[in-house]
């Protein structure tokens, strides 16, 4: 599993225009069965999704599973359409509140979603073998936690964020550690690419 995500010098995720060409054209090294993203990147887009063409779902893409326990996605329809993804997938828990959105669903847990389950019930189910996270932060720091992630791939911008930042990609994570570095790659405009290897804890 790994995650790939654009940040400031600061280590910001959020208060900067990212180079989205550049992120996704990296994120495709990956060829993931699964995009695993949390339920807080996909709000941040939904205004965007309900105005996006959507050409239907994408044969032979990945899945995109949503860490959803609290039941706040709506644009389901969107997300399935938009022509990035071949399905879409909400990650619930027993307690998650039933919105009768159709979207077909997979329960991991009670309270929140537990993560280690449901990577195991993703590889299981839809034969998942390489996961793309797409976070802000808060899911990579909890994955960081948990042990379950193998990689992280830093797109790194030429800017501070400051106070505009109110996100860091590694979220609330309380391990330290020290990562093996896998490849660094200066890129057009100052962008850094940077690659580093997760050892078990
Ligand atoms: N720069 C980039 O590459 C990049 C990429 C993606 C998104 N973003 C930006 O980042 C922002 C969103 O990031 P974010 O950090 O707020 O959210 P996030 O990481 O995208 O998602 C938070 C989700 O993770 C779940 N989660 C967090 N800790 C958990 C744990 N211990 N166990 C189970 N689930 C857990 C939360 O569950 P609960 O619902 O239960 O709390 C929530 O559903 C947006 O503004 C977006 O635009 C930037």
């Amino acid at each position: 599993m790994v995650a790939h995500v654009a940040i400031s010098l600061d280590g910001a995720t959020t208060g900067f225009t990212p180079a989205v060409g550049r992120f996704y054209a990296l994120a495709g090294t990956w060829r993931e069965d699964v995009t695993l993203a949390g339920a807080d990147t996909i709000l941040a887009q939904e205004q965007a999704l309900r105005a996006a063409p959507r050409p239907g779902p994408a044969a032979g893409g990945p899945l995109l599973a949503v860490v959803d326990g609290r039941s706040r996605v709506r644009e389901w329809d969107a997300l399935r359409d938009v022509g990035h993804w071949s399905g879409v997938l909400a990650l619930r828990t027993s307690d998650s509140s039933d919105r009768g959105d159709g979207v077909a669903q997979l329960v991991a847990g009670t309270g929140r979603v537990d993560l280690a389950a449901a990577l195991a019930a993703l590889a299981r189910e839809h034969a998942a073998r390489t996961v793309r996270v797409d976070s802000g932060g808060s899911l990579i720091g909890a994955l960081l936690d948990a042990g379950l992630l193998d990689e992280v791939s830093l797109l790194v911008h030429p800017l501070l964020a400051g106070t505009r930042g109110d996100r860091v990609w590694h979220g609330h994570a309380e391990a330290a550690r020290v990562l093996e570095p896998v490849a660094a790659e200066t890129l057009e405009d100052g962008l850094v690419w940077l690659r580093y290897r997760v050892p078990p804890a």
